[in-house]
C-alpha cells in the first residue's frame, strides 16, 4: 500500500532525505552556508548527469533535425544589447522599510505587474504604487511601510581583464538560448542543415534573484536544457501552430518517461501581457509543487525578434537562403527551454514514495522507496555479499568487475540484508543481486527487483544478459 503518494511528500521531508542520502546538501556549508547555494552530492550528481544526458539523447542524438552547441558563459556584452536582456531584463524590488524584508513586487502584491510601471508622474506608475502602499509586509505586519519599487536588472555584472571599467563589464548569461541565434551562421555552414531545424544546448546560466527559494526551485546559478527550432516565416497562424503544439507534446513525452506524476503537471497559456517581450505564444508548463502550482518550463513562440535584432545591432546578415528555391528569409523560432534543478526538483517529488513491506519477521514496516525510472537511476545494480568472507568476497568482487562495465553499480558489504536492501530501495537501485553461500556451490546468485520486491535466481554466467534484459 502507498502512503504518502496522494499527499504527496512534504519540502521539509525531501529537503532532509536528499541531504541524509547525498542527493542535494547546502553550499558552502561549513563557512556557514551560503544563500540559496545547494551543492550536489554523489547520488544528485549522477542523477542529474542521467537527466542530461537523457535529453540530449532524446532531443540531439536521436533527431536528424537537431544539432548541439557549447557555448561560452560570459558573451559580448552587446549580445544582451541586442537581446534586450540589458535594457529589460529586470525584476521590480520593493523593500519594506520597518523590518527590511525584500520582495519581488509581481510575486508579493496580487495584481502589481511590471508592465503597469511607466515613467514618473503617469498614471501607470501611480496605479502600481497606491497597490504597493495599501500592501502589509507578510515578515513583520507593517502596512504602507514599503519603498518606491525600482527596477533592478537580475542579470551578473564581473569584468573580464585586471582593470574595473564600464569597457570591461561583462555578464554571466541569463538564459543559454542567445548563443543559438549569435552562431546561427557558423552552425548553418558547417552542419548543412535545412530548415526547419533546431539548435540544442545544455549549460549554466545566472540571474540574480531577488527572492530565490524553496529549495533548488529559484536559484541565482542553475543549468537550463534548450532548443531553439528555427522555420521558415509562417505564411498562416497554423503553420507555426502545428510546430508549437509538436513540441508541447514533446514536452509531455519527456515529463512522461523521466517519471514525472503527470496529474501535476499543468501546462498554462501565457496572456500577452505577462509574456516575454520576444514572445507571441508562450505556454508555461507547471508542476504542483507542495508549494503552489509553479513553471516547470516554458515554451515560446520567439518569432524572428531574436534573429533581426541580432542582425540589427550586427550589421551582419542573419538571413538563411534556401538552397532549393534561393529564397532568402530570417527564420523564425520555437522554444523549447527547461530547467535542469527544476526537473530533479519534479523528478523526486514524484518518485519519493512511502508504502507498507513486509519484515523478515512477518510485521510491516514503511519503507522508502525512490521509484526513478531504470534509466535515471544513480545506480543501476548493488552488489549485496551475504558474508565478508574470504571466499563470498572474491567471487562478489569477480561478479562487481564484470558488472560495473556496463552498469554504475555500487557494492555494499556492511550491514544486514534487509537493511541494504532499504538503502538501495530509498535511493533507487532497480535491481539488487545477492551472493550467498550456496552461490559457491550452485553458480547461482539472487536477482532483487526495488518496486516488487520479488527475488529470482540466476546463473552468474547469464547474471550481464539478465540484467541486459532488464533494463531494455
Ligand atoms: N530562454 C528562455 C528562458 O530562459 P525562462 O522562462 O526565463 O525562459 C526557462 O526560463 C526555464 O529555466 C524555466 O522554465 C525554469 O525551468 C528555468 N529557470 C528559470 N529561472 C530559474 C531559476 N532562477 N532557478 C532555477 N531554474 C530556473
Amino acid at each position: 500500500m502507498q502512503k504518502d503518494k496522494e499527499k504527496g511528500v512534504t519540502m521539509e521531508k525531501l529537503v532532509a532525505f536528499a541531504k541524509n542520502r547525498g542527493f542535494i546538501f547546502a553550499g558552502s556549508e561549513i563557512y556557514g552556508g551560503l544563500a540559496n547555494s545547494w551543492d550536489l552530492g554523489p547520488l544528485g550528481t549522477q542523477l542529474k548527469k542521467n537527466i542530461k544526458d537523457l535529453w540530449w539523447k532524446i532531443f540531439v542524438e536521436e533527431c536528424q533535425d537537431v544539432v548541439g552547441l557549447d557555448a561560452n558563459i560570459i558573451m559580448s556584452t552587446k549580445v544582451w544589447e541586442a537581446s534586450g536582456h540589458l535594457e529589460g531584463f529586470n525584476d521590480v524590488l520593493i523593500e519594506c522599510r520597518e523590518c527590511h524584508a525584500r520582495y519581488r513586487a509581481d510575486e508579493e502584491i496580487p495584481g502589481f505587474a511590471m508592465r503597469k510601471t511607466g515613467p514618473e508622474g503617469s498614471e501607470a506608475t501611480t496605479f502600481t504604487y497606491e497597490l504597493v502602499e495599501g500592501h502589509k509586509c507578510k515578515n513583520c505586519g507593517a502596512k504602507g511601510k514599503f519603498t518606491t519599487p525600482t527596477k533592478f536588472n537580475t542579470m551578473f555584472k564581473t569584468n573580464l581583464g585586471p582593470v574595473e571599467s564600464e569597457e570591461s563589464t561583462v555578464y554571466l548569461r541569463p538564459e543559454t538560448a542567445q548563443a543559438m541565434f549569435v552562431d546561427f551562421n557558423e552552425v548553418v555552414r558547417t552542419s548543412r542543415k535545412r530548415i526547419p531545424f533546431g539548435i540544442a544546448q545544455i549549460g549554466k546560466a545566472f540571474r540574480n534573484e531577488i527572492t530565490p527559494g524553496n529549495f533548488i526551485f529559484r536559484l541565482r546559478e542553475f543549468e537550463q536544457m534548450e532548443l531553439e527550432y528555427f522555420i521558415a516565416p509562417p505564411k498562416t497562424k497554423e503553420d507555426w501552430e502545428k510546430q508549437f503544439e509538436y513540441w508541447l507534446d514533446q514536452i509531455m513525452k519527456w515529463l512522461e518517461r523521466i517519471g514525472v506524476d503527470m496529474e501535476r503537471v499543468k501546462p498554462v497559456e501565457i496572456s500577452k501581457e505577462d509574456r516575454a517581450h520576444y514572445s507571441e505564444r508562450t505556454v508555461d508548463i507547471e508542476f504542483v509543487y507542495p508549494f503552489g502550482q509553479k513553471e516547470l518550463y516554458g515554451l515560446a513562440y520567439r518569432t524572428n525578434y531574436d534573429l533581426e535584432a541580432h542582425q540589427k545591432h550586427s550589421g551582419k546578415s542573419m538571413a538563411y537562403k534556401d538552397p532549393e528555391t534561393g529564397e532568402e528569409f530570417i527564420p523564425h523560432v520555437i522554444e523549447p527551454s527547461l530547467g535542469v534543478e527544476r526537473t530533479l526538483l519534479a523528478v523526486l517529488l514524484s518518485a519519493y514514495t512511502e508504502e507498507d513491506a513486509p519484515t523478515a519477521d512477518g510485521k510491516t514496516e514503511t519503507r522508502v522507496v525512490l521509484k526513478l525510472p531504470k534509466e535515471l537511476a544513480p545506480i543501476k545494480v548493488a552488489v549485496l555479499p551475504l558474508s565478508n568472507k574470504p571466499e563470498l568476497r572474491k567471487l562478489s568482487k569477480k561478479i562487481l568487475e564484470k558488472l560495473q562495465q556496463h552498469f554504475v553499480t555500487e557494492y555494499d558489504v556492511t550491514q544486514s540484508i534487509g537493511r541494504r536492501y532499504r538503502r538501495q530501495d530509498e535511493i533507487g537501485t532497480p535491481y539488487c543481486v545477492t551472493i550467498d553461500f550456496e552461490s559457491l556451490d550452485d553458480k547461482s546468485v539472487t536477482i532483487r527487483d526495488r518496486d516488487t520486491m520479488k527475488q529470482e535466481r540466476v546463473k552468474i554466467e547469464e547474471l550481464e544478459d539478465v540484467l541486459k534484459e532488464k533494463f531494455k
